[in-house]
């Protein structure tokens, strides 16, 4: 059985003070939905040390929206793994598109930053999809193949064993536009295939999920597709009240 997940990607938005008012808030509301869901939140690099505080002795598990590429140094700016790490995060998001798109994050990039993640038993969310002009060329399926190609097919099988994949198509995201069920269904079902032909088996465990404008109105129909295993959560994340309705959107 894979794993049913919703992560909430915070992205750059509340204030140190209202991020731990959120967290208390999903804290709260956890037990109104299925145990069979794993809840992940994912704040800003300086939340997470009070988010952590505030998840004390929930399920939900943190993690941050990314990391750096090297270990430790002279690299003004930059968090590494192991700092997160140290601060209680599971997870790390690596490879959004708005860290590919704004930062010129690419997939040498994203390899450095993959080994300095598994260093510090960390799981990453990594995030693949198409922008609008690619979708409209009918590229979805090569860009996606190459994005997983090119970080993903450098793991180990026991890395993979440890991975999370979002599928976040551009044209979708805090646009208010969602990929229907059927065009989710489609790309994740290529992505698992695409998985699966370098590691096997393995890839029916791997969750897929899906982002881009999901919200508590479209998150049921979209989850009930075999291969989407639940949603990383940008805008919806930031009520509590939408995040969890989120994730009764398994019940449905
Ligand atoms: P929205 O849910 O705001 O469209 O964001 C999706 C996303 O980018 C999550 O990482």
């Amino acid at each position: 059985m894979r794993k049913k997940i919703v992560a909430g990607n915070w992205k750059m938005n509340t204030l140190p003070a209202e991020g731990v008012e959120l967290t208390k808030g999903v804290v709260a509301g956890r037990g109104e939905v299925c145990k069979c869901v794993d809840f992940i939140v994912c704040p800003p690099f300086t939340h997470l040390s009070t988010v952590a505080e505030a998840l004390k002795g929930s399920d939900i598990a943190l993690g941050a929206q990314n990391c750096a590429a090297e270990e430790k140094g002279a690299y003004t700016g930059e968090v590494a793994a192991s700092m997160i790490a140290a601060l209680g995060c599971k997870y790390v998001i690596l490879g959004h598109s708005e860290r590919r798109q704004y930062y010129g994050e690419t997939s040498a990039t994203l390899n450095k930053k993959m080994v300095q993640a598994y260093a510090n038993n960390l799981t990453p969310i990594y995030c693949v999809g198409e922008n609008l002009e690619e979708r409209e060329a009918g590229k979805h399926f090569d860009v996606v193949k190459a994005q997983i190609e090119e970080v993903v097919y450098n793991l180990t099988a026991e890395q993979f064993k440890n991975l999370v994949i979002a599928y976040e198509p551009v044209w979708a995201i805090g646009t208010g536009k969602t990929a229907t069920a059927e065009q989710a269904q489609e790309i994740h079902a290529y992505i698992r295939k695409v998985l699966a032909s370098k590691f096997g088996a393995a890839a029916d465990e791997c969750a897929i999920l899906y982002g881009g404008s999901c919200k508590p109105s479209n998150a049921a129909e979209i989850f009930a597709k075999e291969d989407v295993d639940g949603g990383l959560i940008g805008g919806a994340a930031l009520k509590a009240e939408d995040f969890l309705a989120i994730g009764k959107g398994f019940e449905k």
